[in-house]
């Protein structure tokens, strides 16, 4: 379904991505992980061109949506995408129940009077109660404002989710509620699901396949039981979490 090819992605002279391919299948949950900074959300915001790629190729369906010039185009495909932001992102002028159903009013043309049952169920995926529609944004814990962004990207029942960190900042019990959900909607209605996560335990679970992302490359692409069996250093060193080993992580930037 995504074929991601050669793609090269730099900020003036930051090479960020420098070589990557990628193969997202269709109705599976693939992670992607890797270092902090080291590209993660500049991938999956070239997927959807929230960021454009210096070179390469991102097909989607066949079609290489690089080279797509129109932004109705553009619009038409991203329609069957869902993506979530590491940062949230909801509107603080809007109720949650506002926010929830941000994309029905300006991507499909469900009437409003079925507003009210998609918030109240979406929430309810989410494990929130429908009283929270009334809230605002600023009411809410940091937990809960990234549950309500999740109810907002499955309003328009998406095919494509991409989770950017959807269970950082979650207790224990929330992010595998976040997991189960990922793995529901695969089994349930076919969602292909691109999820970035540092949490190995969320990772293990859900994945089909994972991609370790690393100086700007895939370093390692494989099942969850490839990933426990490798003996790639670099591999085994973040999915145990150590400070020692050949990934020399920097506090400072250069
Ligand atoms: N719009 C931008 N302009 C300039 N540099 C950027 C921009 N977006 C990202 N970068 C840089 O690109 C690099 C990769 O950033 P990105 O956010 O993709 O990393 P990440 O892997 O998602 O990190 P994290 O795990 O901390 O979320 C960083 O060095 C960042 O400073
Ligand atoms: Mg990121």
């Amino acid at each position: 379904m995504i074929e991601i090819r050669n793609l090269q992605k730099n900020f003036g002279e930051k090479h960020v991505l420098k070589n990557v391919n990628l193969k997202i299948e269709d109705g599976k949950v693939t992670c992607i992980l890797g270092g902090s900074g080291c590209g993660k959300s500049t991938l999956i915001k070239c997927m959807i061109r929230l960021e454009d790629a210096t070179s390469g190729q991102i097909l989607v369906d066949g079609k290489d949506i690089t080279k797509i010039d129109s932004e109705i185009k553009m619009a038409a495909v991203r329609r069957h995408f869902g993506y979530l932001f590491q940062e949230g992102a909801l509107f603080d002028s809007m109720t949650v129940g506002e926010n929830v159903a941000f994309g029905l009013k300006y991507l499909t043309d469900v009437p409003p009077s079925d507003y009210p049952k998609i918030i109240r169920e979406k929430l309810a995926l989410v494990g929130l109660k429908e009283d929270v529609a009334k809230l605002n944004p600023s009411e809410l814990s940091g937990g809960m404002k990234k549950r309500v962004s999740l109810a907002r990207v499955l309003a328009v029942n998406p095919k494509v989710i991409l989770y950017d960190e959807p269970t950082t900042g979650l207790d224990p019990i929330m992010s595998d509620i976040i997991s189960d959900l990922v793995l529901d909607l695969k089994a349930k209605l076919g969602v292909t699901s691109v999820v970035i996560t540092h949490d190995m335990h969320s990772a293990f679970k859900i994945a089909d396949y994972i991609a370790f992302l690393y100086e700007g490359q895939i370093l390692l692409y494989g099942t969850p039981d490839e990933f426990r069996k490798t003996d790639n250093p670099y591999v085994k060193q973040f999915v145990s979490g150590s400070s020692h080993g050949p990934i020399q992580m920097k506090l400072m930037r250069e």
